[in-house]
């Protein structure tokens, strides 16, 4: 496959076991781009942004500040001034918590988020609410799915805000939250999307959604660790407090107080990873090249292929939704009574890399009644090759273990 020649992680690896990487949704790799960028920045750009007058610091600041012109056009966001950096979804959620969360919630608001959220989109919430009085109201799982239902009958005048995930990193769907954003519309509330399962796989249009803030890690889509996004609407950043404070992030400061900056520069705090952020150009580069047309396609061929040969094994119980139009190339399951950690443990002496536990999503594995599941998570370059590989090492599991 052509497309798999740009990651040199693959090009690397020959021998008796190449690598077969199916743990995406933990992180992808990188295209040489990315990793070229990197490398080229700290080879020949290297300088503070923000800060020198001199030309090495304001080609740095020029390149920093593109990456976010890119990325506003990446989820179509009205303007570049309200993506903020981020180390990544963790950090931009507990930033809109933190902030908004604590400024505007009060005792007997209510937050609904999802119990097929990842950790990050809960515990933030739960401080929240500690902190305020608010409540947490879940939303349940039925069949692989968000139930609706049950979403209706909690939206209420009380509610504040939806926290909802656009695709799920242990069952794979695909939430309608253009629909759940609208339904929490009608009751005035703001909606936050977890976009880190989804930015690698679907486009995300910020305005088509009518959501208020969207999260999302650059590692998660071909793109440096320690790097990530949080937008927010304009109007509403606006009325949001400083998250963290110090250098960068101000106008101005006297002994009395000081005056900050607005919109994303006043939550860039300090010195952010200039070159992740500046690599974040290469790699919105790389995934719009291919397209996310071309990108659905390939990977909903490997996905069904997965289904029907993992589906086709012996004490295969696989988790999720059916219908592959609500789902994203992310496959949990259990064989026979083999402990997910023997399952991944086997395969990974195959160098076949899935990723065992809870995944930290313990809400969901508590609904599902299943301690531990282990998960294949795909990327645009794993292909069917690799799926006869999982399904080998799994019979040498139950040849191992059965
Ligand atoms: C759905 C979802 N949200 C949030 C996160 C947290 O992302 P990060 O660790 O990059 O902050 C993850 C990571 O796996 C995730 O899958």
């Amino acid at each position: 496959m052509e497309l798999r020649a740009d990651f040199p992680i693959f090009r690397d690896s020959t021998g008796e076991h190449p690598l077969v990487y199916l743990d995406n949704a933990a992180t992808t790799q990188k295209p040489q781009t990315v990793i070229n960028r990197l490398t080229e920045f700290y080879a020949h750009e290297n300088a503070n942004t923000h800060r020198g007058l001199y030309p090495l610091s304001l080609v740095a600041t020029d390149a920093y500040e593109n990456a976010r012109v890119v990325l506003q056009k990446f989820i179509n966001a009205p303007s570049a001034d309200e993506v903020i950096f981020t180390r990544g979804t963790t950090e931009g959620i507990n930033l809109f918590a933190y902030s908004w969360g604590r400024t505007f919630l009060q005792a007997g608001d209510e937050i609904i988020v999802t119990e097929m959220e990842h950790h990050s989109n809960i515990v933030p919430w739960q401080e929240a609410v500690r902190a305020t009085g608010a409540v947490l109201k879940w939303v349940p799982v039925k069949d692989g799915e968000l139930d609706l239902d049950v979403y209706d009958s909690l939206l209420s005048n009380k509610t504040k805000l939806v926290a909802v995930g656009l695709v799920s990193n242990v069952l794979g769907t695909i939430n309608s939250v253009k629909e759940i954003t609208a339904r929490a519309k009608k009751f005035g509330a703001l909606v936050l999307a977890d976009g880190a399962q989804a930015a690698a796989h679907m486009a995300m249009d910020v305005q088509d959604l009518g959501i208020d803030s969207l999260a999302m890690s650059a590692h998660k889509m071909y793109g440096p660790t320690g790097i990530g996004a949080l937008w927010v609407r304009g109007e509403l950043l606006d009325t949001m407090p400083a998250f963290m404070t110090g250098g960068n992030m101000i106008e101005d400061v006297r002994h009395d107080g000081a005056v900050y900056q607005t919109r994303a520069h006043k939550f860039e705090a300090g010195t952010m990873p200039i070159a992740e952020v500046i690599a974040m150009t290469p790699m919105i580069e790389w995934i719009q090249n291919v397209g996310f047309e071309k990108i659905r396609a390939i990977e909903d061929e490997v996905t069904r292929y997965a289904m029907e040969k993992l589906g086709a094994i012996d004490g295969m119980i696989m988790y999720g939704t059916k219908n592959l139009s609500h789902r994203a190339p992310v496959f949990p399951f259990c064989l026979s009574d083999v402990h997910p950690h023997d399952v991944a443990d086997t395969l990974g002496s195959m160098n076949i890399c899935v990723r065992a536990g809870k995944h930290c999503a313990n809400p969901l594995h508590n609904a599902l009644g299943v301690a531990a599941t282990t998960r294949a998570s795909l990327a645009i370059y794993n292909t069917t090759d690799d799926i006869d590989r999982l399904v080998e090492g799994l019979n040498e599991v139950k040849r191992i273990y059965e």
